[in-house]
C-alpha cells in the first residue's frame, strides 16, 4: 500500500517535471524567436540608416560637382580644404569630426557661386565695388540654396560664414570672434592655407611652411588663435600630404 503510494507520488513528480521542462523549452524557443526578430530589425534599420546616408551624400556630391564645373581652376580646392579643415577640427574638438554635416560644410563652402555670373567669377582683371558687393553674395546665396534641405542645417553655418573675419570685419554679416561658428572659423584658415599653397593665375604658390607663418601674423586679427594653434600642432607631413596628395590626382 505504501509502496503504491509511493510509486505513484513519484510518477507524479516526474509528470511535473517533464512538463516543466518542456514549458522552460518553449520559453527558450520563444525568446530565440524574439532575439532573431530584433536582430532582424536591428538590421534593417541599420540598412534604412545607411541608405539615408548615401543619399546625403549623394545629393552633397551633386552640388560640389555644381560648384566646381564652375570654377575649375581652383581643381580639387573642395577636397584640399575639407581635409586640412577635418584635420584643424581634430584639434580643436574632436567631437566635430564625428559629424558628418562638418565636412559637408566644408566641401559645399562655395556652393552659392553657382549664382554667381561667369563674366564676374572668371574677370581677369581686378573687379569693381559693386561686382565685388555681387561676388561677396555667393555667401548668402548658398546659404539660402540649401536652407531648404534640414540634414544640411549644421554645414549651411560653414556655408553663409566662412568669409567672416574674428576681428568683425568679415562678410555678410560681420560677425565678432566666437560669435562665428566654429565650423567656420575652422574652415577660414584651412582655406587660406590652400589658397597660399596652391598656384593661381595671378600668383606662384608658397611653401606650406610660409603659408603657415603667413597665417601665423593673422592669428586674432583675420583668424581665430585656437584654430590657428591647432594648425601649428598638426605634423608638416599631413599637411604636405594633403597638399601633395590631392594636386598629383588632379594633375
Ligand atoms: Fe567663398
Amino acid at each position: 500500500m505504501v509502496e503504491e503510494l509511493l510509486t505513484n507520488e513519484l510518477e507524479r513528480l516526474r509528470q511535473e517535471l517533464a512538463e516543466h521542462e518542456r514549458r522552460a523549452v518553449d520559453r527558450e524557443r520563444q525568446l530565440e524567436r524574439f532575439a532573431a526578430d530584433l536582430r532582424d530589425t536591428f538590421r534593417r534599420e541599420r540598412e534604412q540608416a545607411q541608405a539615408v546616408r548615401d543619399s546625403w551624400v549623394a545629393t552633397v556630391r551633386v552640388l560640389i560637382n555644381a560648384v566646381e564645373a564652375r570654377d575649375a581652376y581652383t581643381g580639387r580646392h573642395a577636397e584640399r580644404v575639407a581635409a586640412y579643415g577635418l584635420e584643424l577640427a581634430a584639434g580643436v574638438d574632436p567631437t566635430m569630426t564625428d559629424d558628418p554635416q562638418i565636412e559637408f560644410g566644408f566641401l559645399l563652402h562655395d556652393v552659392g557661386k553657382v549664382g554667381i555670373s561667369d563674366s564676374i567669377l572668371h574677370k581677369p582683371g581686378p573687379l569693381t565695388r559693386s561686382e565685388w558687393n555681387l561676388m561677396r553674395r555667393h555667401t548668402v546665396l548658398g546659404s539660402e540654396i540649401i536652407s531648404e534641405i534640414h540634414f544640411l542645417a549644421r554645414a549651411n553655418e560653414v556655408v553663409r560664414s566662412h568669409h567672416e573675419r574674428w576681428d568683425g570685419r568679415g562678410y555678410p554679416d560681420g560677425l565678432v570672434g566666437e560669435e562665428i561658428p566654429l565650423p567656420a572659423r575652422i574652415f577660414a584658415v584651412a582655406d587660406t592655407l590652400d589658397a597660399i599653397t596652391t598656384e593661381r593665375p595671378y600668383r606662384p604658390s608658397s611653401s606650406v611652411p610660409a603659408a603657415l607663418d603667413e597665417i601665423a601674423l593673422e592669428s586674432g586679427a583675420q583668424f581665430d588663435p585656437q584654430v590657428v594653434a591647432a594648425l601649428e600642432e598638426i605634423p608638416l607631413e599631413t599637411l604636405e600630404l594633403i597638399r601633395g596628395g590631392t594636386a598629383a590626382e588632379a594633375a
